[in-house]
């Protein structure tokens, strides 16, 4: 039996719907807060450079946050609200806890923004805005940030738990767990360069320091347990840099340094261990351009997990609370 016309064009109708609706990403624009909030870009920018001219490392710590946000249930904000007797939130799940920093100058950024624009720019878009005028600000490449998100009223300690990737993760993990939430290997090789700053605490490398001898530069071994210890509990957050040489500049050294055996974290080696990035990590760290714009793609389409938008969710007045 033939389909009446009629039906058929409903159905083509109910299809394009589906795709729209399904690519939430076609709901997120760059102009968003152009007539609400003309100063936003100026303003969020001011309070992020004074913030790492304080403290360099700040960068890297809220460029981290908009991925730990963006990969347990979306980017929406549910990274940023405090646990209460009543509610417990994302900020002590394990890959968290001890380890995200930088929630002082969220709040810093959103009384800036409130001030110039009351109850209209979500705290999942500052954190996006957030990290791409970090990356900037560290040398960085530029790109236009995609807004119109709307914040979480709730958060989830078991999904930061299972979404973020722990560095004790094989390559075939990592791949899975980009995989989860939409991103491909490439994004995943190319994002991962943020490790190019900022700095790990020893728990998270001591593993790899004192046993991983076969796929770690042995002179930078030697000196990461000067500051180290072997014995768990011992020296657990003593920092060190995650790119050896340049851990403030937005550069693409982490690949050079992957090419030397001189990846940090496990999980940082396994991207150049014989297996299928090789040949990427290679090219990101002869091309700081191939690299770059890969980058920007990736976190571009990080940005779009599953945003909240329309009238989903809110616009918190404290990035710490609900309203
Ligand atoms: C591939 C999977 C990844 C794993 C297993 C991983 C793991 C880690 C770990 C263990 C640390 C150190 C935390 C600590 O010791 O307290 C760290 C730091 C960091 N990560 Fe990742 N990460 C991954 C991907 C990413 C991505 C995709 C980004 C950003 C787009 C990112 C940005 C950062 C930054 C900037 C730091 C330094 C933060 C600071 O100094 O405060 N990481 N990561
Ligand atoms: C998340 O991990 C932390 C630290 O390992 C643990 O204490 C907590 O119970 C876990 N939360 C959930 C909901 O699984
Ligand atoms: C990677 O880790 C997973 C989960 O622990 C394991 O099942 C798998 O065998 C590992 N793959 C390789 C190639 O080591
Ligand atoms: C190194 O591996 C051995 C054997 O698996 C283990 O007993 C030891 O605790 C590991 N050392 C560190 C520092 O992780
Ligand atoms: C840990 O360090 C101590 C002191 O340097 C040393 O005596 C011991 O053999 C080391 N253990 C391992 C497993 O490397």
């Amino acid at each position: 039996m033939a389909l009446s016309s009629c039906s058929f064009k409903a159905i083509v109708t109910l299809a394009f719907l589906v795709l729209f609706m399904g690519g939430s990403s076609a709901q997120l624009s760059t102009t968003f807060y152009s007539k609400s909030c003309p100063n936003l870009f100026t303003t969020i920018n001011s309070v992020v450079k004074s913030a790492i001219s304080k403290e360099a490392r700040m960068g890297a710590s809220l460029l981290r946050l908009f991925f730990h946000d963006c990969f347990v249930n979306g980017c929406d904000g549910s990274l940023l609200l405090d646990d209460t007797s009543t509610f417990t939130g994302e900020k002590r799940a394990a890959p968290n806890f001890n380890s995200v920093r930088g929630f002082d100058v969220v709040d810093n950024i959103k009384s800036a923004v409130e001030q110039a624009c009351p109850n209209v720019v979500s705290c999942a878009d500052i954190i996006a805005i957030t990290a791409r005028d970090s990356v900037v600000t560290l040398g960085g490449p530029s790109w236009n940030v995609l807004l119109g998100r709307r914040d979480a009223r709730t958060a989830s300690q078991a999904a930061a738990n299972s979404s973020i990737p722990p560095p004790t993760f094989n390559l075939s993990a990592l791949i899975s767990s980009f995989s989860a939430v939409g991103l491909s290997t490439k994004d995943m090789v190319a994002l991962v360069g943020s490790h190019t700053i900022g700095q790990a605490r020893c728990t998270n490398f001591r593993a790899r320091i004192y046993n991983e001898t076969n796929s770690l530069d042995s002179s930078l071994a030697q000196t990461r347990r000067r500051n180290c210890p072997n014995t768990t509990g011992s020296g657990d957050n003593n920092l060190a840099p995650l790119d050896l040489q340049t851990p403030t500049a937005f550069d693409n050294n982490y690949y050079k340094n992957l090419v030397n055996q001189r990846g940090l974290l496990h999980s940082d080696q396994q991207f150049f261990s014989g297996g299928s990035t090789d040949s990427l990590v290679r090219t990101y760290s002869t091309g700081q351009s191939t690299f770059t714009s890969d980058f920007v793609a990736a976190m571009i389409k990080m940005g779009n997990i599953r945003p909240l938008t329309g009238s989903s969710g809110e616009i918190r007045k404290n990035c710490r609370r609900s309203n």
